[in-house]
């Protein structure tokens, strides 16, 4: 099914998702239960991308804020082989489907630990006493300074923050596609992509796939 992100042209868009592989097993299965059930999970070429970059980086430790069904926690615990994921859930229903999930994984990925952790990300960050080398941002948008603040401190220098839904169906760059009541998630957004590209111990590239992608990187520093 076409779909328009409004970040790039609709054919570029359809074309680089067209060329990326069918998912098989697990990771089928979790795309179609998210279809069927409307659970928002990375989009397919924002998955592709982040397969080729965990090969590249080899995170041993990740955190994630926004666990859902389990889908990119997986994808990670599939791609690093061994090491350990922290994840963070909200809602209880969908922390109960990840543990299936993370069952049905640990079959496949037995060297890879995941704990999961319920409840407001910005409550449970403080509790987190791991460091880590990939931080995984994938929940309330109007949160992400919150989440960073917090997890900041929990990132090995060197390592790397990635952030979805950055472009926000093409709402952040421009006020042409602003809906009236995302202003204030809108405004949010852009102070905090402009706080991770000026921060002088951060260094932040933005990627318009998917609803946009920013990859920071610590490069030391205070932070
Ligand atoms: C976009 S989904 C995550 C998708 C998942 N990362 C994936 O791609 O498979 C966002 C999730 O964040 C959760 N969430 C929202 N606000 C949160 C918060 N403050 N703390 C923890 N989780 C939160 C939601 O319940 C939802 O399941």
């Amino acid at each position: 099914m076409a779909i328009e992100s409004k970040i790039v042209d609709p054919y570029v868009e359809n074309y680089i998702k067209s060329l990326v592989p069918e998912s098989m097993g697990l990771f089928h299965e979790l795309e179609h239960y998210a279809e069927r059930f409307q659970v928002p999970i990375i989009q397919k070429e924002v998955a592709q991308y982040l397969k080729v970059f965990l090969k590249w980086v080899k995170p041993k430790t990740v955190l994630e804020i926004g666990t859902a069904i389990g889908y990119s926690a997986s994808l990670f615990a599939y791609e690093m082989e061994n090491g350990h994921i922290d994840t963070i859930e909200l809602s209880e229903g969908m922390a109960e489907i990840a543990a299936v999930t993370f069952q049905k994984l640990s079959e496949m990925r037995p060297d890879v630990s995941v704990r999961q952790w319920l409840g407001d990300a910005q409550e449970v960050l403080p509790k987190l006493e791991n460091k880590y080398d990939m931080i995984f941002i994938d929940a309330a948008k109007g949160h992400y300074q919150a989440f960073l603040d917090l997890c900041l401190p929990r990132l090995n220098t060197g390592g790397v923050i990635i952030s979805d839904n950055v472009l926000y169906k093409g709402m952040v760059a421009t006020d042409a596609y602003l809906v009236k009541r995302k202003i204030t998630i809108v405004k949010r957004m852009r102070k905090y992509l402009a706080f991770i590209s000026n921060h002088p111990d951060l260094e932040t590239t933005i990627l318009p796939i998917g609803d946009g992608v920013a990859i920071t990187y610590k490069k030391g520093g205070t932070v």
